[in-house]
Order: structure tokens, then sequence, then C-alpha cells
């Protein structure tokens, strides 16, 4: 890249971080948001729950032990990553609030983004059918409905997923990270 004015605004190396309850929309914000910063040729990466499931965390199960692990694994290749430039999005339900006060802690600049949704929405929206296995008791520790959810006391960003369309939410992103 050679003129400073199709230098990308987004400052190198920002970890942008959504939590939330399953269905409530992280994955579907944190891909239109990484569609949108390749775009402007911005390097970004996509860390992705489902996906880090099945290669980097593959085996792990839903236990308080095992999401503490999954998180941590998760922050550790984001500051790989960060420390390279890459903006990286995390999506991840990282449902307790000292495990991500840790993992966030450890960035200079990370955003915490709470993609929020109430229960009853996520439930009826049900989106991947789990709630309703969930609430049958097939699955147990079943974030929100058998386990637990902290919600972020002060995020960096508070969507409301069932109030704001996906561009909103993307155009509060950009706003944020000053884009
Ligand atoms: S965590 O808590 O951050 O380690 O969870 P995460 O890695 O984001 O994985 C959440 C996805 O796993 C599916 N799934 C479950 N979610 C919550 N509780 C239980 N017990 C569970 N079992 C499977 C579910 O599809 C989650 O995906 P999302 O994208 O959040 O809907």
């Amino acid at each position: 890249m050679t003129a400073t004015a199709e230098r990308p605004t987004v400052a190198p190396g920002r970890v942008v971080w959504f939590t939330g309850l399953s269905g409530a929309g992280k994955s579907t914000l944190a891909s239109a948001l990484y569609a949108e910063l390749q775009t402007r040729g911005v390097a970004v990466e996509l860390l992705d729950g489902d996906a880090v499931r099945e290669n980097l965390s593959k085996g792990l199960g839903f236990t308080k032990a095992d999401r503490d692990t999954n998180v941590r694994r998760i922050g550790f290749v984001a500051g790989l990553l960060a420390k390279h430039g890459v903006t990286v999005l995390v999506s991840a339900i990282s449902p307790y609030a000292d495990t991500r006060r840790e993992v966030l802690g450890a960035f200079d600049s990370a955003l915490e983004v709470f993609v929020d949704a109430p229960l009853e929405v996520v439930t009826e929206r049900d989106v991947k059918g789990l709630y309703l296995k969930a609430i049958a008791g097939e699955i147990p520790h079943f974030t929100g409905v058998s386990d637990p959810y902290e919600r972020p006391e002060s995020p960096d960003l508070h969507l409301r997923t069932d109030h704001i369309t996906v561009e909103d939410g993307v155009r509060q992103l950009l706003d944020r990270l000053g884009a």
C-alpha cells in the first residue's frame, strides 16, 4: 500500500470480542463486520466459537473449566494475530465475567461488544434448534437455560439485536472502531 489515502483508518491490531447468548447474533454481526473491513483493505481475522470448537478446542465441553479453557485459547490466538497488526473479531458466548475480564484485560484496547437479545427472543428464534432441546433437558449446561450467562456490566458497545438491524450494528461497530 502506498498512498496514505488508501490506508485503512481502523487502528491495527484491535481485538473486538462479541459475547452473548447462543442465537443473539454474535456470528452474524462479526461476519458482517468482517466483510465490511475486508472491503476496506483492513487485515482482519474472525475467530468464531463453532469453528474454534471444531479445531483449536476440539473435545472441550461446556463446564466452566472447559469454557474458560476455550476462551483463554481464543484469547491467546487473538493476541498472536493482533501482535502482527491483524484486527481480530472473536465470536464466543464467553459467559463468565471474570474470564472475559482476564482475557480482554491482556489487550491494550480490546472492545467488549455485548450482543444482547432477551432469552425469550433467542428461544423463539432457536436458529439451531438447541433451545428446544435444552429446555427438554436433552443438552446439559446450556447457556441461559441450565448454565449461567453473566451479562457484561459496562461493555464498550451494547447491541440489542431485537431492536436494531445488522446494518445498524455494523455502523455502530465501525463508529466505535473509528472507521
Ligand atoms: S463458550 O461458552 O464461549 O465456550 O461457547 P462457544 O465456544 O461460543 O460455543 C457456543 C456454541 O456451541 C453450541 N453449544 C452450546 N452453547 C451453549 N451451551 C451449550 N451447552 C452448548 N452446546 C453446544 C452452540 O451452537 C453455540 O453457538 P452459538 O454461535 O453461540 O449459537
